[in-house]
């Protein structure tokens, strides 16, 4: 196993060049570690449908904002090791920020108009610094398919802008969101909650599944069905609403009516009306969405 753990970018992509002359389809999950089922369900797609698969675990100290938890942030690496092992996964890239980021680097890349809005709102950074990070290991991996978890939808969207903005040669897969058998979406930030709040973020999930059961009903009308869900979160006393929305799933422009599906013509994805929304409970700030059919 030791041997499939490297951390030196540049060992990485000469062996990936390698990889790459055997006509291996190569598959990349990007991680920051402290791994849970979540990522270890991206790992599994990232098996069924391609040949090479590389995990990569890099706590990427650019999209944390300074007053944020780069610090605190958890870091398991012998654990994820192990978990990754079990899965058998060819190799695991964990560079150092001096390998990334050496004296004097000086590149950023940024989508601007789809990260200002809502994450990037509260984290006027967080994006760019993502972005950057992910073509950076897209380019050190070679991959021709990038796996992300639904979880992070606004990630999603602005990964595959970029992606399409700057032509990149790889598919980005976006994998169904994993949740605890209470509904909560898994989160490495799970772990930063206390007891009386664990039961009490559980509104966030009841809220999406409220939202899909309204609609089901025959409401169209977003501003009532945020509306609603603004007061099952408002019901749990710890929760401070950072944002509710519905939006477009491909702009992520608000909607004020759910639509039926329709093709969005610029980037040939279906358009649809996904529920996003991030809650602080105490100091810890949660993200949840889903897809409104
Ligand atoms: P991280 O938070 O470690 O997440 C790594 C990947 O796992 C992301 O694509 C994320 O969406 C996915 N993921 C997290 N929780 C999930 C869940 N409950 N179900 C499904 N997928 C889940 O996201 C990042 O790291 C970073 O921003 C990164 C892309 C690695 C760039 O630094």
């Amino acid at each position: 196993m030791e041997h499939r753990v490297i951390d030196d970018p540049q060992v990485v992509q000469k062996k990936m060049i390698a990889v790459r002359q055997l006509g291996k389809l190569i598959g990349v999950v990007p991680t920051m570690g402290a791994l849970h089922e979540g990522h270890l369900s991206l790992v599994r797609q990232a098996k069924r449908d391609t040949d090479f698969v590389v995990v990569t675990i890099f706590v990427n100290p650019t999209q944390f904002a300074p007053h944020e938890d780069f610090d605190q942030y958890p870091r398991t690496l012998e654990r994820d090791l192990e978990l990754l092992q079990e899965l058998d996964v060819d190799l695991i890239f964990t560079p150092t920020n001096e390998t990334m980021y050496p004296a004097g680097y000086d590149t950023q890349v940024e989508v601007i108009e789809l990260a200002k809005r809502f994450e990037g709102a509260s984290r006027p950074t967080h994006y760019r610094g993502v972005t950057t990070v992910v073509l950076k290991l897209l380019n050190i991996t070679l991959a021709d398919v990038a796996f992300f978890g639904q979880k992070d939808y606004q990630q999603c969207c602005v990964i595959k802008k970029m992606a399409t903005d700057l032509n990149l040669p790889v598919i980005i897969t976006v994998c169904p969101t994993v949740r605890e058998p209470n509904g909560l979406a898994m989160s490495s930030r799970n772990r930063y909650l206390a007891p009386e709040e664990r039961t009490q973020v559980l509104v966030l999930s009841q809220s999406l599944t409220m939202a899909q059961e309204l609609i089901d009903n025959g409401e169209r009308a977003t501003v009532k069905i945020c509306r609603k869900m603004r007061e099952l979160i408002e019901t749990s006393p710890l929760a401070k609403i950072d944002y509710i929305a519905i939006v477009d799933s491909v702009t992520l422009e608000e909607l004020t009516e759910i639509p039926a599906c329709r093709k969005n013509h610029s980037s040939g994805d279906i358009s649809r009306a996904v529920a996003l929304l991030a809650v602080r409970f105490g100091s810890t700030r949660l993200i949840d969405n889903a897809m409104l059919i």
